[in-house]
């Protein structure tokens, strides 16, 4: 089968140099963008007078027609045709004949490619939006239940200060938050239409890029055609978003795999989200937050990956940015996957209150508490802390804890003691007392989620409008 480039050469292409160059084993992902961009393409060739409308008439019901045999399975893709461009190409050449070969006038493969890959990123980005925002609904779900449950707050992995699970999962709505604007802001950079920038230096027909954008949905157009063809950016950028989401996972993942430990038992995973162990009849193990914190080193490894070949390439493009999409397809997968079951999974999570709850009756989480109250009895911060660091000390020795002194047992490290101090510990006053705006107080925490969910209802809205948008 003789090449579509193959007017130059006079021999034919090493076996192995083909299967080294081609493409098509993965951007056949992208032959539903490839022809959207094309009917549009060639509308505007149509319009602009460039083409018959005949002619633009015949390659369009071609091009559906190859668009069926895809969908159907019935298109056979072939290394010969080296990517997905091509045996597209050669499909509809092969559907209406030679004036299949007029849809390329005036476009390249290399303005193409860019515009099939904005094409799929941005349809990702709303995916990638919606399944987040799932996520935290499911994170809300779980602080709601929880607006009375306490735990010990854990800085350096120690017991510090005692937060509600509420409180706990509001981080994490937080984190994914910022995910999510991250991505609707990057928006705005993938949905940019590169169509037009020819080769690298534009094109001499009289082409209207600003009706294929129109058509296709881009609000705007590259400014340069040299940038457009060359630029990946918003692919890095993509997978940027996309390791922090996965770092953000994997933080939470991790909080699980110690809340499922016997040492901790503060939360139990579904049984249909764990797995057993081959030789130990007893293990529940948590295997997918598991696998979520090991996946998370492919995305990472996805991204430094793109980063190192667009690092000193030259304008505009080099076959190098080939290697754009292996990566970015394993991490649209490695994320689509991770995202689809954290969703569920948080949402069945039983929380183990009691257990929560005997872990902070028997910590010294309630310390920094009793040094506000010696300041609040007028002693510097740093003598009450002095003066507590002794108590707990003393508590140590003596196997117990705070709420377990007399206040005869208080008075032998302060006379400002008084019988107030047995309330000011009880855990409730301890997470109350922090009524600040985004602490822990249950009053605190009844606000932001509310606040979360006005905001998760704005994401629905954009979801909404943006699905419409992207497709
Ligand atoms: N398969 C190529 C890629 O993915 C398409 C662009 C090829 N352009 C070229 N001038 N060889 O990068």
């Amino acid at each position: 089968m003789s090449k579509l480039w193959g007017g130059r050469f006079t021999k034919k292409t090493d076996q192995l140099v083909e299967e080294y160059t081609a493409s098509i084993s993965f951007d056949k992902e992208l032959a539903e963008e490839d022809i959207q961009g094309s009917l549009a393409h060639v509308t505007m060739l149509g319009k602009c007078g460039i083409l018959p409308q005949a002619d633009v008439d015949t390659i369009k019901s071609g091009l559906l027609k190859v668009q069926g045999m895809i969908r159907r399975g019935e298109l056979e893709f072939t290394i010969a045709n080296e990517d997905i461009h091509m045996n597209i190409e050669k499909a509809l050449l092969d559907e209406v004949g030679p004036v299949g070969g007029k849809l390329h006038t005036g476009r390249s493969r290399n303005d193409q490619v860019a515009t099939d890959m904005h094409l799929y990123l941005r349809k990702r980005v709303v995916e990638f939006v919606s399944l987040l925002n799932k996520l935290q609904e499911a994170l809300i779900g779980q602080a709601k239940a929880n607006q009375d449950t306490i735990l010990p707050g854990y800085t350096h992995l120690q017991r510090a200060q005692p937060i509600l699970f509420a409180h706990h999962m509001m981080a994490y709505v937080s984190m994914f938050q910022r995910d999510i604007e991250r991505l609707q802001d990057s928006y705005k950079r993938i949905n940019v239409l590169p169509l037009g920038a020819g080769a690298l230096a534009g094109t001499t027909f009289p082409i209207d890029r600003h009706f294929v954008a129109e058509q296709l949905g881009f609000d705007s157009v590259y400014e340069n055609s040299l940038d457009a063809v060359s630029d990946r950016d918003f692919i890095i950028e993509f997978l940027s978003n996309a390791s922090m989401i996965m770092m953000h996972l994997s933080r939470l993942s991790e909080e699980l795999i110690l809340w499922m430990s016997t040492e901790f038992r503060f939360a139990e995973l579904d049984d249909a989200f764990c797995t057993g162990s081959s030789i130990m009849p007893q293990k529940k193990n948590p295997d997918v937050p598991e696998l979520v914190r090991g996946k998370t080193g492919r995305v990472y490894g996805n991204l430094f990956g793109l980063l190192t070949v667009l690092k000193s390439l030259p304008l505009a493009y080099n076959k190098d940015m080939q290697e754009d999409k292996e990566g970015m397809f394993d991490t649209v997968r490695t994320l689509q996957g991770a995202l689809q079951l954290f969703a569920p999974m948080i949402a069945t999570m039983k929380v183990n209150k009691d257990r929560m709850r005997q872990a902070v009756n028997q910590d010294f989480s309630n310390a920094t508490d009793i040094a506000d109250y010696l300041v609040n009895k007028g002693l510097p911060f740093r003598q009450a802390h002095e003066v507590i660091g002794k108590t707990v000390l003393y508590c140590i020795q003596h196997n117990k804890f705070l709420l377990d002194l007399t206040l005869d047992e208080y008075h032998q490290f302060s006379e400002l003691f008084g019988q107030d101090i047995y309330q000011v510990l009880q855990p409730e006053q301890v997470v109350n007392a922090r009524n600040v705006y985004g602490g822990t107080a249950s009053n605190q925490v009844a606000a932001a989620i509310e606040r979360a969910e006005a905001v998760k209802a704005q994401t629905d809205k954009w979801c909404e409008e943006y699905i419409e948008k992207s497709k």
